[in-house]
């Protein structure tokens, strides 16, 4: 039974805390994907990393997995109130895990930068239209071949963030005879998305 441990967010992190009722109501949504889909994933990947709630989420339902998060970094994504960057809580969150972040701005490069394949991604970087398209490209060129590999797309239906769906929708489209899909109802929406077995 998954649990959200407010002790997970940062005492800085007013957004995380501020919102912890519903985080507690989404990440059990997002555990119980991964726990259903893949329970024994042995590579996770993440763009966009942020403190690592959805990382020590994932983490929870597959602590064995090797994970790497990629994040461009960036203070311009706003810091803890302490000034703090979020990255550095989330490092320190999950140093008894195998944990690995790579600081990547996802939009500037081709694939993702480490010399592996995962069995789940979760993709929640850049929410334009556009970048949410890239990084369905780099995911999908890095997921791995067992057939339950999948991606998880954050904010699907984010009241405030309609470019997610439209790029997913677009990349859906253009990728459907290769891709399948399955939309899950939660508080800002997950939609998973695996390649066909041909
Ligand atoms: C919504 S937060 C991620 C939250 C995290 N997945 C969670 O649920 O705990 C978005 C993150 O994406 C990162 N990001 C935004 N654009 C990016 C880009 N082009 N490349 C890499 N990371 C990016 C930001 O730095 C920020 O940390």
């Amino acid at each position: 039974m998954f649990k959200l441990d407010p002790k997970i967010f940062s005492p800085h992190d007013l957004q995380a805390i501020d919102l912890y009722s519903n985080l507690a109501d989404y990440y059990a949504v997002k555990y119980d994907i991964l726990k259903t889909k893949f329970p024994d994933a042995k590579t996770i990947g993440e763009i966009g990393v942020r403190a690592g709630g959805a990382a020590w989420t994932f983490l929870q339902a597959c602590p064995e997995a090797e994970y790497h998060g990629f994040d461009m970094d960036d203070k311009q994504y706003g810091t803890l109130s302490n000034g703090e960057k979020f990255t550095d809580w989330a490092k320190d969150l999950l140093k008894d895990y195998n944990f690995t972040l790579h600081k990547a701005n996802t939009q500037l490069i081709k694939s993702l930068p480490v010399d592996k394949k995962f069995d789940f991604i979760h993709v929640d970087g850049d929410h334009s239209k556009a970048g949410v398209m890239h990084d369905l490209e780099l995911s999908i060129k890095s997921l791995s071949d067992d057939p339950r590999a999948f991606l998880l797309i954050d904010d699907y239906t984010h009241p405030q963030l309609p470019e997610v769906k439209a790029g997913v929708d677009e990349w859906l489209e253009n990728n459907k005879l290769s891709t399948d899909c399955e939309f899950r109802k939660s508080w800002r929406g997950e939609m998973m998305i695996w390649r066909k077995v041909l």
